[in-house]
């Protein structure tokens, strides 16, 4: 089966790379131009999917000040735009179960994919990570578990509304429902695409059960990344599914370059003007225990934390057009990912471009990609 390529869509002035420089070069991203523009550049490319990540708290001033992920557009609206530019992009936008009702992800998705013609995915999360510590009442008070509990409460409401006209009748541990929800619902059947980045146990145990992709940080070791995938593989059986129902998607970040001295000296500019306060802040916010600027620093060392402010819990891919393929077929045959989500640290049309022509070609000759207009699109 052929790689699908994913572009890991800014939501923001920057979302895996934490250098105000870098930041400085990317586009307006208050504007719908910008967006159109970048949209149909992955399409001409032949990405597969556009992946939109988002977030509710600011990390913190150091991230405010830069852009890093802050500010960051509604991704269900972004995609609204990014559908109705394109005619055969697919678009998955994050959407936190946690503190959306069920009902509101079911208009907002059943819009989306029936407009686009079943080009819609939904990334289910739980949140209480990246910052999000903002108001109880928004935010609940939910531990790891009963979040992934209501997650699944939420697919099996979903599931139901969009199958049977809307019709439901619901006694759940956090719903309550009675009644028909309007149209449209979505084209895809059953479900349209569900992607979970789920990791802890209640993380695997739910997209095991519900996700088509998994998404894992491209610095996952191989080792801890088969042990993930494997517990997985074996909960979708569990409910009665392929083993191979749930398709790996790596995040891997990519500076490609036709030379590979041009491409060195890009990802060596990034690395030295990373802003380590926000490597800090970024850290506080996805790990737990280490709390002060110094504990971290003194745990990782700079070069490290530069290394982390470059690319985040993404796979540094940085070089020449044949480097980058030959490290995307080694994912492929050793990860066992069946697709990428990339992110470009200084995005616009021109990265994604560039990406489509130089690396493209180069998957296809090693025969692990295809062209997706010669498999009729689809996820
Ligand atoms: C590639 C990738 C993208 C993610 N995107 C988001 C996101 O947009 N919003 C979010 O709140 N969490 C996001 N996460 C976090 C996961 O949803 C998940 O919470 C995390 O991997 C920890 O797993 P756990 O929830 O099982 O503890 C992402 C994780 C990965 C690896």
């Amino acid at each position: 089966m052929s790689l699908r390529v994913g572009l890991f869509y800014p939501n923001s002035k920057s979302v895996h790379v934490m250098s105000p420089a870098a930041t400085a070069k990317v586009p307006d991203l208050l504007s719908y131009e910008t967006h159109t523009e970048l949209a149909q550049a992955a399409e001409q490319g032949r990405f597969d999917y556009a992946f939109m990540a988002d977030g509710w708290g600011s990390m913190g001033p150091g991230s405010r000040d830069m852009g890093y992920m802050d500010p960051a557009l509604v991704t269900p609206m972004l995609a609204n735009t990014l559908l109705a530019a394109t005619k055969h992009l697919r678009c998955i936008t994050t959407i936190h179960t946690t503190w959306f009702h069920p009902l509101l992800v079911a208009r907002i998705g059943g819009m989306l994919d029936a407009m686009s013609g079943g080009r819609w995915g939904i990334n289910v999360v739980t949140g209480a990570g990246f910052g999000e510590t903002l108001d109880r009442e928004l935010f609940g008070n939910l531990n790891s578990e009963q979040r992934y509990e209501r997650a699944a409460e939420v697919m099996e409401i979903l599931t139901r509304v969009w199958s049977q006209d809307g019709e439901i009748k619901h006694r759940g541990k956090y719903f309550d429902l009675d009644g028909w929800l309007v149209g449209p619902h979505p084209v895809q059947k059953p479900l349209p695409l569900i992607v979970s980045a789920g990791a802890s146990d209640s993380g695997r145990e739910f997209a095991g059960h519900y996700a088509d992709y998994i998404f894992m940080p491209g610095r996952t070791p191989l080792e801890e990344l088969k042990k993930r995938f494997d517990d997985i593989k074996r909960v979708a059986v569990s409910h009665g599914r392929p083993a191979d129902a749930v398709k790996l998607q790596m995040h891997v970040s990519v500076v490609v370059r036709k030379s590979k001295k041009e491409a060195q000296e890009f990802s060596e500019w990034i690395a030295e003007t990373i802003d380590l306060k926000s490597v800090v802040e970024y850290l506080n916010s996805v790990r737990a225990g280490i709390s002060t600027y110094d504990d971290i620093y003194r745990s990782l060392g700079e070069l490290q934390m530069r290394q982390v402010g470059s690319v985040a819990g993404s796979r540094k891919i940085h070089g020449d057009a044949d480097e980058v393929a030959d490290h995307i077929e080694m994912l492929h045959h050793k990860f066992g990912c069946d697709g990428i989500a990339v992110t470009f640290p200084v995005w616009n049309p021109e990265e994604v471009k560039n990406f489509g022509e130089l690396v493209m070609p180069r998957l296809e000759a090693k025969g692990i990609w295809t062209a997706p207009e010669t498999r009729g699109y689809g996820w």
